[in-house]
């Protein structure tokens, strides 16, 4: 079944809030901690090694009874319960939306079309198991017989931004292989990387969903040929292997039918790296790692689907995010984590959110007449205070922000730790509290220069503070924004699955490449037909 069709701005929970954000919207927060000494307490969730501060936000305690009355309205238990057991949630494309079930235990029974998805799911991991194990203990090697040092990953999109982020954010536990990715069609980016191989030692994984990805196939064909200058056809079968629904497809690129890794159309792209989408992330740091990534989404996968409103870290997030985009019209919020190895997190988010909630037609397929979903960014903290945060500060812009930090570092350097956390303590103190004009004034400001120096505060912040950056917490933070991404896009309405936004400009750049190669330009507005006619005397 579906998800529901509700208008949330036409429910009574909505018309509350309203009146509600009329009553508080003018409210500073430092007020409210100074009326409230139990206010952090109460607006703290701590579950397993999380510490989820959402106690600077602009809420009180009627804001959540009230988003609460929404989350009812909605129907948000129905919604989740549809989500986990298969229900054709992606209803646009005519699919289940199951990236749960690849992190769900052995003896789960999850169904698509009657069928237990989970025996497979295993069979798949225990392919990714043995595979990547030979790999690393280098019992499977390359063509000249020697074992391999290198990993490149070719896909674009889900099929690169997770795994990328993954290995990246997982560095320190990764082993002597090194791993690339290959992403853009832009040759210069291809050919940056190989220029750095051996081909004797290198391992190529090609991933893509529909393997009909221009991008993807593009850089596999020249990676091949490249490839061809040194090795053999018959060592192809060595050096390449493929994940992918399209097992036809594959095969006809040439990858042996014993190289392919397969997965299901119920996973979408950009949550595909708990899947054999995440074969890089194996190889880069071990399959016992990836398979504790995989638990640790798992455990957020539970508490999201049984705690209760005021305790679950992915909805209130949500309705967070929701209070700012719809009431206070924010229109972007920050991630910002203070560890340089979450230095891909914002950008891997981006695809999860905007591909996710960038809609505008709801559910009954009617334009909405108000605010999904919202533009995020970041970059790690203590960079990015050197950068943006002074537009955050004091600029005309409300920018909610998550500030993820560890209480623990990796490399076990405590001086830098303190230093670090201490930034990651005094920014959300800053943006909450700010700072007066009797406060500059006592600074001995000279009186010209005192506007310029106030920060009003009252910038609301989520403080998102893990014991440890491992691959079990690091499963559990990005399932808990998969579950926000969810109960978003249930509260507006939206069906978050699909991304028919992305298909207009792949399919004109078709075109318009097949006027290139043959030189006849086609009818286009006159700028584009100026850029068209420029590049052909130019290239
Ligand atoms: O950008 C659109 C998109 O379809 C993404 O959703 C997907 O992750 C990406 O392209 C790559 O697709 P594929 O894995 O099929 O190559």
């Amino acid at each position: 079944m579906a998800l529901n069709s509700i208008n949330p701005t036409q429910t009574k929970a909505w018309a509350k809030l309203n009146s509600h954000f009329e009553a508080v919207k003018d409210a500073h927060m430092k007020t409210w901690f100074a009326e409230n000494p139990g206010r952090a307490d109460k607006f703290t969730i701590q579950w397993e090694d999380f510490y989820v501060d959402f106690s600077k936000n602009r809420i009180n305690e009627e804001t959540l009874t009230l988003f609460k009355a929404l989350a009812e309205e909605l129907k948000l238990k129905d919604a989740i319960s549809k989500y986990f057991e298969g229900d054709i949630i992606n209803h646009t494309e005519g699919r289940a939306v199951l990236h749960t079930a690849l992190r769900a235990p052995k003896d789960a029974n999850v169904l698509v079309d009657g069928a237990n998805v989970i025996p497979e799911i295993h069979e798949v991991k225990s392919l990714i198991k043995t595979f990547s194990e030979a790999i690393i203990n280098g019992t499977k090697k390359g063509y000249t017989n020697k074992a391999f040092t290198d990993v490149v990953n070719i896909g674009i999109g889900g099929s690169d931004l997770g795994p990328a982020m993954v290995v990246d954010s997982l560095a320190f536990y990764g082993n002597h292989l090194t791993p690339h990715f290959v992403s853009n069609v832009d040759g210069d980016h291809v050919n940056e990387v190989l220029k750095t191989l051996n081909p004797e030692t290198t391992l190529f994984v090609i991933v893509s969903k529909t393997f009909t990805t221009q991008e993807t196939l593009s850089n596999a064909t020249t990676i091949r040929e490249w490839f061809l200058k040194h090795g053999k056809q018959e060592d192809v079968a060595k050096h390449f292997v493929a994940v992918s629904t399209n097992i036809a497809k594959v095969e006809a690129f040439g990858i042996e039918s014993s190289n392919i890794f397969p997965m299901w159309d119920w996973v979408g792209g950009r949550f595909s790296l708990w899947s054999a989408v995440g074969l890089s992330i194996s190889l880069a740091v071990g399959y016992d790692n990836f398979e504790s990534l995989l638990a640790g989404a798992h455990k957020m996968d539970t508490h999201f689907k049984e705690e209760e409103f005021e305790t679950n870290i992915p909805t209130i997030l949500a309705f967070l995010s929701i209070w700012y985009n719809n009431f206070f019209k924010a229109e972007s919020e920050a991630v910002i984590p203070y560890t340089q190895y979450l230095n891909q997190f914002a950008t891997y988010l981006q695809q999860a959110i905007m591909e996710s909630n960038g809609k505008s037609i709801d559910r009954s397929g009617v334009e909405v007449d108000y605010q999904t979903g919202n533009l995020v960014w970041g970059e790690p903290g203590t960079n990015s205070q050197h950068a943006f945060f002074q537009l955050i500060h004091q600029g005309t812009k409300l920018i909610p922000a998550d500030f993820i930090g560890f209480t623990q570092p990796l490399h076990g350097n405590n001086d830098h730790q303190d230093k670090l956390i201490s930034n990651f303590f005094a920014q959300t103190e800053a943006l909450l509290n700010g700072k007066t004009e009797a406060e500059v004034v006592a600074e001995g400001t000279s009186a010209e220069i005192i506007p310029f120096k106030v920060f009003e505060g009252n910038k609301p912040t989520n403080t998102i503070f893990i014991k440890q950056l491992t691959p079990e917490s690091l499963g559990k933070l990005i399932a808990m924004y998969e579950h926000k991404i969810f109960v978003q896009g249930v509260v507006w309405n939206v069906f978050s699955y699909d991304q028919f936004g992305v298909e207009l400009g792949k399919q004109l750049a078709t075109k318009i490449l097949e006027e290139i190669n043959t030189g006849s330009i086609a009818n286009h507005d006159t700028s584009t037909s100026n850029l068209l006619k420029y590049y052909k005397k130019n290239r």
